[in-house]
């Protein structure tokens, strides 16, 4: 999948910018400031739906301005495609595919499909669950549009049942058949995502396990294991069924119904799901060294990325933000080589060009970023 053009209209420090970048490798460099992450960004938008650094639009909109636009034209194996994004100060964000309007977000999402890589995915491994349920979350929003829907509704019933739970908690008593209602609908769509997920994390330990095995200079073997919260108590399951899934989420509802009313929060289901990483069997979390720790999120990454091309059979648009100076030389190399297959599109953000291996760098186009402005370097 190669993006042929990007629009950006009032989108962070850019006012209007055109950019046609080129089918194989953009390097992007400018001083710190100048602009670099806010291109991906915007391709993250247009991917996603959504910020990866910003949780509200209004961080997203140019200061002072009250509505920003993104549009991509991309080539996909099947065809050209067409993915735009307008956000306007107090009405909900408009999507459109090809030029028709897409009601919700799950039209859009996987229609350009992206693996981003900075600074926050490096801690991936040691970092808090919710960065490993938002890789997983990300993962399969871009291949199933029925897995994104089906998160966002989990949210909405979540939201509703905490809220019940916080009122009776403060009230010291709940309306049993109330709040039976909600547990029905969460164990529903929850089991169906927590399936989903199991399913999705037995492929990527396989592909993870292969790319940690290639950039470990050590003889160690990677794992990744799914570790739904509602099955934690049970022991884990390797391919639990959803019905197993469904009576061990309804047994922990009850389990924990004391403690959620005490605290007026939902305490079961895969909001609290984890990935657990271990190295010869050790948990990565305790006992990995950074070096470690940076290996098993690169190959979780290059697992995320033969993940999706497996399913969508197109290649992922890799955006690099500020990676490569963040990594030794042997794992530079490692990502560089990814950066050398010619099918495949990449963004690299960087302050200072030494940090592209010669490889890389020969068969690189340069932009220099400043100035709400990109301009192409000979
Ligand atoms: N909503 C906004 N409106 C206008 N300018 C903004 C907005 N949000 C951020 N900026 C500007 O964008 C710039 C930061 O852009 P960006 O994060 O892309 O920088 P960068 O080139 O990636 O820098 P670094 O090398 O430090 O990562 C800052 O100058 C900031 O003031
Ligand atoms: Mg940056």
């Amino acid at each position: 999948m190669i993006v042929q053009s990007l629009v950006l209209k009032n989108f962070r420090n850019y006012g209007g910018l055109e950019f046609q970048p080129a089918p194989g490798l953009s390097v992007l460099f400018g001083p710190n400031g100048a602009g670099k992450t806010n291109i991906l960004e915007a391709l993250v938008v247009l991917a996603l739906t959504r910020s990866n650094r910003a949780a509200r639009d209004e961080e997203l909109v140019s200061m002072g301005q009250e509505a920003y636009y993104l549009r991509t034209s991309i080539e996909r194996s099947e065809g050209p495609g067409k993915v735009e994004v307008a956000w306007e100060k107090g009405r909900r964000k408009q999507f459109k595919c090809n030029g028709a309007v897409v009601p919700s977000a799950a039209g859009v999402v996987g229609r350009l499909l992206v693996v981003f890589f900075g600074p926050d995915e490096l801690q991936i491994a040691k970092g808090a669950p919710a960065m490993r349920r938002r890789y997983l979350d990300i993962i399969l929003s871009q291949v199933s549009p029925t897995y994104l829907h089906n998160l966002t509704q989990y949210a909405r019933i979540l939201g509703q049942r905490n809220k019940l739970l916080r009122s009776a908690s403060e009230a010291g008593g709940v309306d049993l058949a109330h709040l039976k209602v909600w547990d029905d609908q969460l164990v529903e769509v929850g089991s169906w995502l927590v399936r989903r997920r199991a399913e999705a994390v037995a492929r990527l330990a396989d592909e993870a396990r292969a790319a940690h095995a290639e950039l470990a200079s050590e003889k160690e073997t990677l794992s990744v294991t799914y570790d739904p919260a509602v099955l934690r108590k049970a022991g884990g399951l390797a391919t639990p069924s959803r019905e197993e899934i469904r009576a061990a989420f309804f047994s922990e509802l009850e389990r924990l119904r004391p403690a959620e009313l005490a605290r007026g929060v939902s305490l079961a289901g895969p909001h609290r799901d984890d990935l657990l990483l271990g190295l010869n069997g050790a948990d990565l979390r305790d006992f990995g060294s950074q070096g470690q720790t940076r290996t098993a999120a690169l190959a979780l990454k290059f697992a995320e990325l033969s993940f999706l091309r497996q399913e969508t059979g197109e290649e992922p648009v890799m955006l690099l933000d500020d990676v490569l100076s963040e990594l030794d030389e042997s794992r530079r190399q490692a990502l560089a080589g990814l950066l050398e297959d010619d099918r495949r599109q990449a963004f690299v953000t960087t302050t200072d060009e030494a940090f592209l291996p010669a490889t890389v760098a020969a068969r690189s186009t340069y932009y220099r970023v400043g100035g709400g402005r990109l301009v192409q370097e000979e």
